[in-house]
């Protein structure tokens, strides 16, 4: 009879966990739930952003989950929104963002929580998708000087992004403690921002001109 090690020298290596390094969250970070299943937008490529509870807030927020549990992503989040606390500090039209948290039977997938915005999301990137006629008549008249003004802001501090994105808000809402209207900008997804040191101010100016172009109907 042959020897059964022979026929099966080696026992097999252990299969990898496709998953990635799920680590388990410190616990002292705030915990949240979603409470609503659908997510509030799904057009970016690394998230998912749903409406949802967290502890030590009355109001609902939105929660960013990265769709993934790999250490990678928990990073670019957590740079994300240290990123994304910063800004909303400078710049005069953003929300305000909370912290890392939590989220109920998911404790091991990266998220953060922010104020829930009420506007249309608009990439700049993405611009030939829009409805344009239909968002034109929702922008107000100074939605133009209202996105200069920040990116000025932004620029003079040397952040800049190839990926701008911001909403137009589809009705009055308090936003990081100030009162906007409705068709005001609002700057959002800080992911791919990033601050440069070497005293060159980055030019903002064609994605101001992207946004003319958006509103005037010039093509
Ligand atoms: N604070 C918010 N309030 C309401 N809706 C939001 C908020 N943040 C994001 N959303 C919605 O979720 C969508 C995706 O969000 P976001 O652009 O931040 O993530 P992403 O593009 O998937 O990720 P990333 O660009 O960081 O890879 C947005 O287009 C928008 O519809
Ligand atoms: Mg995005």
């Amino acid at each position: 009879m042959m020897n059964a090690r022979i026929l099966n020298p080696k026992p097999k290596a252990k299969a990898k966990r496709l998953v990635g390094n799920r680590e388990p969250l410190a616990d002292n970070i705030p915990k949240a739930r979603i409470i609503e299943g659908l997510p509030l937008g799904n057009l970016g490529g690394s998230a998912i952003v749903c409406k949802g509870k967290m502890d030590g807030r009355d109001e609902p927020v939105a929660l960013k989950m990265s769709r993934d549990y790999i250490i990678e992503s928990r990073n670019l989040l957590e740079e994300e929104l240290e990123k994304s606390i910063r800004l909303s500090r400078i710049l005069p039209n953003a929300a305000s963002y909370y912290s890392m948290v939590k989220v109920r039977y998911e404790p091991d997938r990266p998220a953060f929580a922010m104020e829930i915005v009420l506007g249309y999301p608009i990439l700049d990137t993405n611009m030939d998708c829009i409805d344009a006629g239909r968002l034109r008549k929702l922008f107000n008249k100074g939605a133009i000087d209202q996105l200069g003004a920040s990116l000025e802001i932004a620029s003079s501090k040397g952040w800049h992004t190839n990926d701008l994105q911001y909403f137009v808000l589809l009705e009055d809402q308090v936003l990081n403690g100030k009162s906007f209207r409705r068709g005001d900008v609002i700057l959002f997804d800080f992911c791919d921002w990033h601050q440069k040191m070497d005293g060159i101010r980055p030019d903002f100016s064609a994605q101001i001109d992207n946004l003319a172009k958006l509103i005037h109907g010039i093509r």
